[in-house]
């Protein structure tokens, strides 16, 4: 068995069409949630921040789902983190090309800021998870929320860094080893770590180049850890 990563520093929407039909056993992906994150407070504290591509809500997510349906097996799983701001359009052009089996709770330790006297503050975030054909979740009967902490700030190198913990557990409970895992939104490059870790392969974009160095080197780091050969295209 030989592992195989894929990345390309490029427009998601530009390159998937690289993608064969059918190839693609999993999506785990973490769009700009169209509500431009780099603002007030979080603009005066993050230390790495940066404006997160895209996230200005101009993202075509109806050529996007088309691309994931094309891509998809036909006994493939599709998992899409979203805001209950965003929600209402990420749902309706998901279940055109999937069918919806939950939205789960990625509940998180840590709360926006926001109005602190007119809004509850927001601890949770949603996962659409969707299936084509018939594809067996692994494992227990799950419940459709998960508590898992944030990853801490000072840990951080992209803005919305997601938990390993909570990747390798979608990663886990819906691929077999040598399975093929897309991720063309990777930011960090935190699917691709997971992937090198659980023997997954994946295929990984992501737009802005300030993301290539700490995405590699994540990935080098979690194949150097492995004992199976591994190896990195990058385009
Ligand atoms: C929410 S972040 C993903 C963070 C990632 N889950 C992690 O753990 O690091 C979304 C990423 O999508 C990237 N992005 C936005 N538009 C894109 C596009 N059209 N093609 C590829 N990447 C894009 C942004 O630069 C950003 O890094």
């Amino acid at each position: 068995m030989k592992i195989r990563h894929r990345v390309a520093f490029k427009d998601c929407l530009k390159q998937i069409h690289t993608l064969q039909d059918g190839t693609i056993d999993l999506i785990v992906t973490d769009p700009p949630y169209g509500q431009d994150y780099s603002t007030g407070r979080r603009q005066q504290t993050m230390r790495s921040t940066t404006r997160i591509a895209n996230d200005d809500g101009t993202l075509d997510i109806g050529k996007l789902l088309w691309e994931f349906d094309r891509v998809t097996a036909p006994h493939s799983h599709c998992y899409i983190f979203t805001s209950w701001k965003t929600v209402d359009e990420w749902k309706r052009e998901f279940e055109r090309f999937f069918v919806l089996k939950n939205i789960l709770i990625w509940s998180k330790d840590n709360h926006t800021a926001g109005d602190l006297h007119w809004s509850y503050a927001q601890s949770y975030e949603m996962i659409l998870f969707g299936m084509k054909g018939r594809k067996k979740l692994k494992g227990t009967r799950d419940r459709d929320s998960v508590y898992i902490p944030k990853i801490k700030s000072h840990k951080q190198v992209h803005l919305l860094q997601k938990p390993e913990r909570l990747i390798e557990y979608l990663i886990t409970k819906s691929t077999g080893p040598n399975e093929v895992v897309l991720d063309p939104f990777a930011g960090s490059g935190t699917v691709g770590a997971c992937c090198a870790r659980l023997l997954r392969n994946s295929i990984q974009f992501e737009i802005d180049l300030r993301y290539e160095r700490p995405l590699l080197a994540r990935l080098r780091a979690a194949i150097g850890a492995s004992e199976i050969e591994q190896e990195i295209e990058v385009q």
